[in-house]
């Protein structure tokens, strides 16, 4: 399989009046064509920063710096902007939570699903309308060619995040970043459109890294799942192996917040995590965990890394204790 993807130690810190904040530390992230790859984490772990490090859309004061950030084999560190604007939009596109923050209320649908393929492609107009229409269509978009002529505020939430996903497949892309595309809608039109980008997402071999705070979600279309915690990726591993083995303390925190067909008994309580993340604002000595874990000891004052947990190359966990010795052997 062809690597999409490949981010080795990926930071990015942001200057706050109370000092750096280190939003990501060091995640690493591979992507093979036509995979989903589910990053899930809680709120304020660093899964958007992430998304944006890799679309190079950070805000102007963050700081990124990686070891390697390569797109299909090219180095995206060392592109100009014009190089970047080539792929963004065209090679690598985007869906955000809200699809009002990237679709502009001032012009027609029909305008801004054309656009990024005539800027990209040598195409008519009439070829770029042609493909909208085509999309709007995969996408579930009822009257698709009158739509051409609508504006953003005459669609519901549940339409325009159709039409943004569109939008997306329109330059026909090998890599889609979707970040929480389905938190705004209700949860009905959510299963929807969950089942649509999994489904155009195998129909057209598109890569896609799909972040979520869901678990729930994650169990519904992910090949691959990296559990995010305070900047890092503490869990990866397939999908049926996080959900059948889940060995970091917060990948089993985190599945027993979410009901689980078989297992949960009607009626009864679900988990919830206690405690907060910890300030990201400097330093994080030792497993950024710690303070939450039910399992935490010395040993895990120890800051672990992410490694192969029983041999498995797929299966990676940070923590001191799912490694025993291995882990304490290669902090050392
Ligand atoms: N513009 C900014 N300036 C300073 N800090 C920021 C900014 N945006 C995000 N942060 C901080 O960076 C960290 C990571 O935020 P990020 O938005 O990536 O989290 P997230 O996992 O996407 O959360 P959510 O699930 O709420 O979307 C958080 O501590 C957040 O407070
Ligand atoms: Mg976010």
């Amino acid at each position: 399989m062809s690597l999409i993807l490949d981010v080795r130690n990926l930071r990015v810190e942001l200057p706050t009046p109370r000092g750096m904040l280190q939003a990501v530390r060091g995640i690493d992230l591979q992507v093979n064509r036509g995979e989903m790859l589910c990053l899930v984490g809680e709120s304020g772990c660093g899964k958007s920063m992430t998304s944006l490090a890799l679309m190079g859309l950070l805000p102007a004061k963050a700081r990124r710096s990686a070891d390697r950030l390569a797109f299909c084999g090219e180095d995206l560190l060392t592109m100009n902007e014009r190089q970047l604007n080539g792929i963004r939009g065209a090679r690598m596109s985007m869906i955000f939570q809200e699809p009002m923050t990237s679709l502009n209320p001032s012009f027609t649908l029909g305008d801004q699903l054309c656009e990024a393929l005539l800027a990209h492609r040598k195409t008519s107009r009439a070829q770029a309308r042609e493909r909208a229409v085509y999309l709007l269509e995969r996408a579930g978009v009822p009257q698709a060619s009158d739509r051409l002529r609508q504006y953003p505020h005459q669609l519901s939430g549940g339409l325009r995040q159709r039409v943004m996903i569109a939008m997306a497949l329109m330059c026909g892309p090998e890599l889609i970043i979707a970040d929480e595309p389905t938190t705004a809608l209700d949860v009905t039109i959510q299963a929807q459109i969950l089942r649509l980008i999994r489904e155009l997402q195998q129909e057209f071999g598109t890569a896609v890294v799909f972040i979520t705070h869901d678990l729930g979600v994650v169990a519904r279309i992910a090949d691959r799942v990296s559990v995010m915690y305070a900047g890092q990726v503490v869990e990866s591993a397939p999908v049926q192996q996080l959900y059948g083995q889940p060995t970091h303390p917060y990948t089993q925190g985190l599945l027993g917040c979410i009901p689980v067909r078989g297992k949960t008994e009607p009626g009864s309580r679900l988990q919830a995590i206690p405690g907060v993340v910890p300030s990201l604002i400097g330093a994080v000595e030792g497993c950024a965990f710690y303070n939450r874990c039910p399992q935490a000891r010395q040993a895990c004052l120890s800051t672990p890394a992410l490694l192969p947990h029983a041999g498995q190359a797929a299966h990676a966990v940070r923590c001191v204790q799912a490694h025993g010795g291995d882990q304490l052997r290669a902090a050392a």
